[in-house]
This record gives structure tokens, C-alpha cells and sequence, in this order.
């Protein structure tokens, strides 16, 4: 018999968990408006909204917080994250930002122009929000595969190569460079294979245009490489990663996932080609260069953790933590995105209410039942996120009704795991109850962070 896989750390600090009731979830979720970002996290028992900055540091980042170099300028932590980065990517030129988001908002300020494109394979919401906000077209192009969540693909997070060489016989003059997200978020928390990596990058090449990685889940895509891609078996992650960064010319980072940290972010660019104007821009909006939107104690955190998220026993048990969950879903006949992603599970929401049409958002539906059967909290990846009221009050929908489950890294154990599982598979035997909402109130930008809902 395999032996379990085991969490490879021991709990050193705990944080108590409230237990709550039904009735008590039912009038919560009311006042947050049937939007679980408004409920309080102390209202949660299990909370897989995100797997960005709510893991749990280790003694070593904790005790590398004691030497953070507070100084405005030339601080030392600099420069100690500045060497792991180079080691781990290769790339000369680091510029630390607070977290994700403020390193694609510099960065797209710097290297686009209002009526460019930008092809990725699935740009997450807050890349494709920032494009849009600057007048650019985020497209994506994953393979046909990566929007089929029943379809077997060993990295279905793979663009379409075809697609992008036929978007830059057209489109050329408008794309300033390609992005590739590692691994894929919005599509399935999937992989993306060296050899779609290397190719991708050399028919970009061809045309003339860099490429810039979105590389939040890089340790995550190495381990899937090292898993599933022929030849990789033997190699250390620490050489599939610098391969993987040596196919690209830059990398913006979100720290709070394979960062290991609470907070923080970077851009790492391979040549001195956009680092003055991206380092312009970041004294202006997020600090010196020297600590971009960050203390000197959290540029510590993140060396460490930049090395500790590539260590392989960490990452099989990563990897292992989601496809347990997913064995356990499929198990209670639950329809998941498969295979298990990285840091996720995604439940296809079109499966588990059948009942529910686009205009009942079936994802956010399943979302608010979760919540209301077991505390539980993921988040809507469907037409909340994705879709739009246009002008006409017209909605426009999203191919796939999705709910993803998001694991902290080193927060939760396997018997919160199975708890959540056997949750997840007592609703499905009454799904048939869960009822659709509709949207009362809603922003233009990110409209799922702050929408009100009633019942349909
Ligand atoms: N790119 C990807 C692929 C992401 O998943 C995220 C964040 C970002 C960029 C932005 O980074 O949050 O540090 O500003 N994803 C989080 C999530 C929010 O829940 O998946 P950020």
C-alpha cells in the first residue's frame, strides 16, 4: 500500500478556528450581500478564497525578518533578494513592488501603447484589468483543451502556438510582446510544458518580440514539468526553473504565491531595456528602488521563501494536496477541472446545478451554497468575474461556470481537507435546493470584488 503523503513540517504557532451554524452562515451571507469577499474572515472555517498571501511563513522566514535593513536606500535585504532572484532566474535587473498587480500596472505603463495586444494564454483578472485600463487588448489563447473541463491534458495550460502565429501575421504591429502565465489560473490552475514554453518563445522571437512570464505559480509548474514532461524526471527543480526563466526576457511576480510571503511582488527583467522607465515609475508610485512598495523585513521573507518553495518534498506534498482533494470529489461524483491544478481545485458548476442557467451565475451560486452547507469559502471564476453589462444592459457570459478552491500553502491539514471534501459532496446530493442570484448593485472594473446579490 502507498503510504499517505505528509505535510513535511511540523506546527510550531496555531490560530484557532470559530466554529459556526447554519442559521448564523444564513444571516451572515445576507448582510454581506450574498458576496462571500464581504463576509468577515472570522465568519469562514475554511477559507480557500485565495492561495495569494495567506500562507504560513516558516521559523527560517520569521527569523530572516529579525535582519530586514530598514534604510531608505541601498538596504542590505536588497541586495540578498537580488542574488536569489538572479540565481533562481537568471535575470540582472530586479525591481521589488508590493505585490502582482502593481508590477503589471508599471510595467504594462512602460511597454504598451493604448490600441496594442497582448496575447497570453489566459490572463488572470487583474493582468487583463490592467491591460484594459490602459487601452489594450488582452487576449487569450490557450489550447482548445485548457477550456474543456473534462478533457485529459498533462499541461493544459499550454497556448495555442498556431493561434499566436496567426495573431502575429495579422496583428504584429500591435504586440509589443507575449506573457504566458505559469501556471495557467484562470483556466484551471494548469501547467504549461517546456517544449510549449520553448516554442512559444522562439516563434516570438521570430517576429521580433520579447516574452514576459506571469510566474506567481513557478515552482508549482516546475514540479508538474519534473512530473509529466519526458526528460525531466531526473532533473532538479532548481534547473527545470532556470530553464524555464532562460526561454523568457522578463517575469512579474506575486509574491504571495510561490513567493512564500504575506506581501509583496516584483518585475526581474533579463536587459537594461525597460529598467529605467520601470524603475522611474516605481519611485513615483511605490518607493526607492532599493524596496519598491516593501519593508526591508519583507524582502528577507521573500529570500527565503524564494528558495524553501523549491525544495521537492514541499512540492510533491503541494501537488499531492490538490489531487487528493480532487480523488476524494470525483469519488462523490462532484465534476472538478482535471486534472487537479496546482494550488486548486475548480468545481464545474454547470455539472453540479444543471438547473441553474447563465443568468442564475451557477459559479457564484455553488460559491454562496459552500459557504452556507459548511463555512466553506472559494471564489467564482465564471460570469461574475469574466462576463460584462454592456451599455445597452445587455450581459455577456463566460464559457466556463467555475468555483475554485485555493490552498493556502502550510495552513491547512488533511483533516481540513477531508472535511471539505465530504462538504462539498453532501451538497451535490441535494444540489437540486441551490437557488441563482441575480446582481443589484456592480463596478466596472473587478466587478466580483464588491457586487451585492439577491436571490433569483
Ligand atoms: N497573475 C496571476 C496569475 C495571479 O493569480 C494573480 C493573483 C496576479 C497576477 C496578481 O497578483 O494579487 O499579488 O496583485 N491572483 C490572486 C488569486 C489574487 O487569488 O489567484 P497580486
Amino acid at each position: 500500500m502507498n503510504r499517505p503523503i505528509i505535510e513535511p513540517f511540523r506546527i510550531k504557532s496555531v490560530e484557532p478556528i470559530r466554529m459556526s451554524t447554519r442559521p448564523e452562515r444564513e444571516a451572515l451571507l445576507e448582510g454581506a450581500k450574498l458576496n462571500v469577499f464581504l463576509l468577515r474572515a472570522q465568519d469562514v472555517l475554511i477559507d480557500f478564497l485565495t492561495d495569494s498571501g495567506t500562507g504560513a511563513m516558516s521559523a527560517r522566514q520569521w527569523a530572516a525578518i529579525m535582519e530586514g535593513d530598514e534604510s531608505y536606500a541601498g538596504a542590505r535585504s536588497f541586495f540578498r533578494l537580488e542574488a536569489v532572484i538572479r540565481r533562481i532566474t537568471g535575470y540582472s535587473h530586479l525591481i521589488p513592488t508590493h505585490q502582482g498587480r502593481a508590477a503589471e500596472r508599471i510595467f504594462f505603463a512602460i511597454a504598451t501603447r493604448k490600441g496594442d495586444l497582448v496575447p497570453n494564454n489566459t490572463h488572470f483578472d487583474t493582468t487583463r484589468a490592467n491591460l484594459e485600463y490602459d487601452g489594450v487588448e488582452a487576449m487569450d489563447l490557450v489550447i482548445p483543451e485548457g477550456t474543456q473541463p473534462h478533457v485529459y491534458h498533462p499541461f493544459k495550460g499550454n497556448i495555442d502556438l498556431q493561434r499566436v502565429e496567426d495573431l502575429l501575421k495579422r496583428e504584429g504591429p500591435r504586440i509589443p510582446f507575449g506573457m504566458l502565465t505559469l501556471t495557467n489560473n484562470s483556466g484551471g490552475g494548469q501547467p504549461v510544458s517546456m517544449e510549449n514554453l520553448r516554442e512559444y518563445s522562439a516563434l516570438l522571437k521570430r517576429h521580433g518580440k520579447p516574452l514576459i512570464l506571469d510566474v506567481c505559480r513557478f515552482a508549482e509548474n516546475a514540479m508538474f514539468i519534473k512530473l509529466r514532461e519526458p526528460g525531466f524526471a531526473d532533473r532538479s527543480i532548481e534547473s527545470i526553473v532556470r530553464e524555464m526563466f532562460g526561454h523568457a526576457d522578463g517575469c512579474l511576480m506575486s509574491a504571495k504565491k510561490d513567493g512564500m510571503v504575506n506581501i509583496g511582488g516584483f518585475i526581474a527583467l533579463h536587459d537594461e531595456r525597460w529598467v529605467e522607465a520601470a524603475r522611474n515609475l516605481l519611485i513615483l508610485t511605490e518607493g526607492f528602488p532599493t524596496y519598491g512598495g516593501l519593508a526591508g523585513r519583507d524582502l528577507e521573507a521573500l529570500a527565503v521563501g524564494l528558495e524553501e518553495v523549491l525544495q521537492e518534498d514541499y512540492l510533491r506534498y503541494r501537488l499531492r494536496t490538490a489531487e487528493y482533494m480532487g480523488e476524494r470529489l470525483k469519488a462523490g461524483g462532484v465534476a472538478i477541472v482535471e486534472p487537479t491544478g496546482g494550488h486548486a481545485v475548480y468545481l464545474d458548476a454547470k455539472q453540479v446545478l444543471p438547473h441553474l442557467g447563465p443568468e442564475d451565475y451557477p459559479a457564484w451560486s455553488l460559491c454562496n451554497a459552500l459557504y452556507l452547507e459548511g463555512g466553506i469559502r472559494g471564489v467564482e471564476i465564471g460570469s461574475v468575474m469574466f462576463g460584462k453589462r454592456l451599455e445597452d444592459g445587455t450581459e455577456t457570459y463566460h464559457a466556463m461556470e467555475l468555483v475554485r478552491l485555493a490552498f493556502p500553502r502550510r495552513v491547512y491539514t488533511q483533516s481540513h481537507f477531508d472535511y471539505a471534501a465530504e462538504v462539498i459532496c453532501q451538497l451535490r446530493s441535494r444540489a437540486d435546493e441551490v437557488r441563482g442570484v441575480r446582481i443589484t448593485r456592480q463596478s466596472r472594473f473587478l466587478r466580483h470584488f464588491t457586487a451585492e446579490f439577491r436571490w433569483a
